[in-house]
């Protein structure tokens, strides 16, 4: 496995729509365990493949204390409520910012093993499979500022 860098605003790749995954095959296999990586070596709580640089529909999500969660082609099929939350990305490093998301998502998507998911989400994970599927669309959490002085700048060191 490897940690691959992780692409930053303004790079065209983010604002890539993201195809499909048609088969996962041994080098969607090699990406996805790339990114597991790339995830834990970094501080965040999701990666979009687009943000290692390859435009394929898949995500992967770690919420601390919780299952590692795979979503290749993930759709979200259904959303209840709103709440504003704060938001942060690993291609904006050093800031975030308060934005809406919905309270709860269903999303439909394959695993690793290619395997039908069916999960309903709420909380931290809820906005994190949102956030995720916004990137495969080329869609960044700054998309929903009216103003880029609504985004704060955060301690986080160098990354
Ligand atoms: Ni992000």
């Amino acid at each position: 496995m490897a940690v691959l860098k992780i692409r930053t605003n303004p790079d065209p790749v983010l604002r890539k729509k993201s195809v499909k995954v048609t088969s996962i095959d041994e080098s969607v296999r090699r990406l996805i365990d790339n990114m597991i990586e790339t995830l834990r070596e970094s501080s965040g709580v999701g990666l979009a493949a687009n943000q290692v640089g390859a435009p394929l529909r898949i995500v992967v999500i770690q919420i601390p204390e919780e299952e590692l969660l795979v979503l290749v082609n993930p759709e979200i099929v259904e959303t209840t409520g709103e709440r504003t939350v704060v938001e942060g990305c690993l291609s904006i490093p050093g800031y975030q910012a308060e934005i809406c998301r919905a309270e709860t998502v269903k999303v439909k998507a394959k695993g690793r093993n290619g395997k039908l998911i069916r999960r309903k989400a709420s909380d931290l994970l809820a906005q994190a499979i949102q956030h995720e599927v916004d990137h495969l669309n080329g869609v960044l959490y700054i998309d929903y500022l009216d103003d880029m002085s609504q985004l704060v700048k955060t301690d986080s060191g160098p990354d």
